[in-house]
């Protein structure tokens, strides 16, 4: 099946995102719907259609249970509500660690059935083959080094990476997968000096995730910013909103209203009158 709708001429492409190198920070967010797509598209570079839809949008704990088919659905309806910003989807856990055929084969998926722009994938020094693998053949990777959700496993949970002489490993990570052919680095949960050396010491664009300032660029969760949530925020997450509080007064407001019979009202309802199309 091939996407559902055609990429904007006038979008974004990586050529652009590696122009905005040590420029103008680059503002990145997550979606996984048309109607916040087309909310954050006027506002961000690149919107990543991350595996975090796992937790946001099915309740999971992590991400280790998201399958290619919940990326592709979630990568087609953002497609549909994106005319400039660039479109990244996630490989899933287990989608591309076998090699890079895999990777190679899933990653073709993704570009063919949601119209995405380039695909992530978790990993430093061990995935530089795969990422080499698949950039030679014209899929654009975004590589995500540090905090790597895929392997809170191993990390025994979400914890900062690179502290003490855990710093040069990411630093290699993060050189390897620039080499490689990323065309732009996710850098998460590392010490803010990591971040800044990381950032210096590659040629494409870092975003930044609980990283610093100095990044080229920063990437949230939307609904996290957003606050939509009640329960754990990490401390990397800025509310810029608080929805959830406005949506569980409104929730009230209905329930309320309803209970009391006072909704619908009179502007709510239809009257005797002969039928308009859609009105009455
Ligand atoms: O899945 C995701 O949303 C991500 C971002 C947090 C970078 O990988």
């Amino acid at each position: 099946m091939s996407t559902q709708t055609a990429r904007p001429a006038k979008a974004l492409t990586p050529p652009d995102i590696i122009a905005r190198k040590g420029g103008d920070p680059l503002v990145c967010l997550t979606a996984y719907t048309t109607p916040v797509a087309k909310l954050v598209d006027g506002h961000c570079d690149l919107i990543l259609v991350g595996d975090s839809v796992g937790m946001v949008v099915h309740g999971l704990d992590n991400t280790l249970g998201v399958t290619m088919e919940m990326m592709i659905l979630h990568g087609q309806a953002v497609r549909r509500g994106l005319r400039h910003a660039l479109m990244v989807v996630d490989l899933p856990f287990g989608a591309y660690e076998a090699g890079p055929d895999q990777a190679f084969a899933n990653a073709v998926r993704l570009v063919k059935e949601t119209g995405c722009d380039a695909i992530k994938i978790e990993g430093g020094v061990h995935m530089a083959e795969t990422i080499r693998f698949l950039t030679e053949r014209s899929i654009p990777v975004v590589a995500h080094i540090g905090l790597t959700p895929q392997s809170i496993r191993r990390f025994g949970g979400y914890k900062v990476q690179g502290r003490g002489d855990a710093a040069d490993h990411v630093l290699a990570d993060a050189v390897a997968v620039s080499e490689a052919g990323a065309f732009a680095v996710v850098v998460e949960s590392v010490p803010e000096s990591l971040g800044t050396r990381i950032t210096e010491a590659i040629a494409v664009p870092t975003i930044g995730i609980g990283a610093s300032a100095t990044c080229d660029g920063q990437i949230l969760v939307v609904d996290d910013m957003l606050g939509m949530f009640t329960d754990f925020t990490p401390k990397f997450v800025k509310r810029y909103g608080e929805l959830a509080g406005h949506a569980q007064e409104a929730i009230a407001r209905y329930a309320e209203e309803v209970r009391t019979r006072t909704f619908p009202g009179p502007d709510h309802v239809y009257g005797e009158g002969p039928a308009k199309a859609g009105k009455t």
